[in-house]
């Protein structure tokens, strides 16, 4: 297999089989890979953690200073390894706490907040940086990526889904963590969908140059193959 030069950007809902593919994809591609996602969840745990409350239905872009001040105090680190991408918050591993129904309800509030987007963007970008600096190509997955984070990313995919085959797969990925199965999965996933689409800060849409995806009917294997020969097309693969 080649290896990857260059910047692949990875933006489309949850359940779209985001983060398998962007990781898979790094694998395959000898390439560094950032879940931004995985940076929002850590943030917001640490304001869960410091105890200060958060109203989960606002999608408000200012304001809330004090989980603002928790979230850019966090102590975050980051390893783009796609063979174990970790996510340290303080010292201590929280990748699986992260992905607990506290964080999940939370994240969509703590993640309008434009001064804790800015701050993560300016991280994100500062590790995009060093991949490429070191000569290693990098897979970012999130929302945001093609349009504000990178967006002269050399390739763009925008996955999408249906809303029932997403919620399926949410539910499955539950499931295999061990974790119990929301009682809602599809309400869930339309309400964090309105509420991420419809934040001012950054909203989910795709970039104007952005390739569409839709992983309803492909598996892992299928979805893996096309974003392998998108990323050959435009040369991006030696
Ligand atoms: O991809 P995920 O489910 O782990 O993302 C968690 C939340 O973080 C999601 O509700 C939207 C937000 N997010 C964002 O606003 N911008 C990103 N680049 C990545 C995630």
């Amino acid at each position: 297999d080649g290896t990857l030069r260059g910047v692949v950007a990875v933006d489309g809902p949850s359940g779209t089989g985001k983060s398998t593919t962007a990781r898979g994809l790094a694998v395959r591609l000898g390439a560094r890979y950032l879940d931004t996602g995985a940076m929002y969840r850590a943030v917001t745990l640490a304001v869960l953690r410091a105890g200060v409350p958060v109203d989960v239905a606002a999608t408000v872009s200012d304001g809330h200073d004090d989980v603002a001040a928790v979230a850019l105090g966090a102590r975050l680190e980051v390893s783009t390894d796609p063979a174990e991408p970790r996510v340290r918050l303080d010292g201590e591993d929280v990748g699986a706490e992260i992905r607990g129904s506290e964080v999940t309800a939370a994240v969509s509030a703590v993640s309008a907040l434009t001064a804790v987007r800015r701050h993560l963007v300016d991280e994100q970008r500062r590790i995009v940086r060093a991949a490429l600096d070191d000569g290693t190509g990098i897979v970012v997955e999130g929302r945001d990526i093609g349009t504000v984070v990178v967006p002269d990313a050399d390739l763009k995919i925008f996955l999408t889904a249906s809303e029932l085959v997403r919620a399926g797969r949410r539910d499955a990925e539950n499931t295999a963590a061990g974790r119990e199965t929301r009682p809602d999965t599809r309400a869930d996933i339309a309400r964090r969908d309105r509420l991420d689409s419809s934040r001012a800060a950054s909203p989910l849409r795709p970039a104007d140059d952005a390739v569409e995806v839709d992983t309803s009917t492909l598996d892992i294997d299928g979805v893996l193959a096309r974003l392998q020969d998108l990323a050959e097309d435009r040369g991006l693969v030696t």
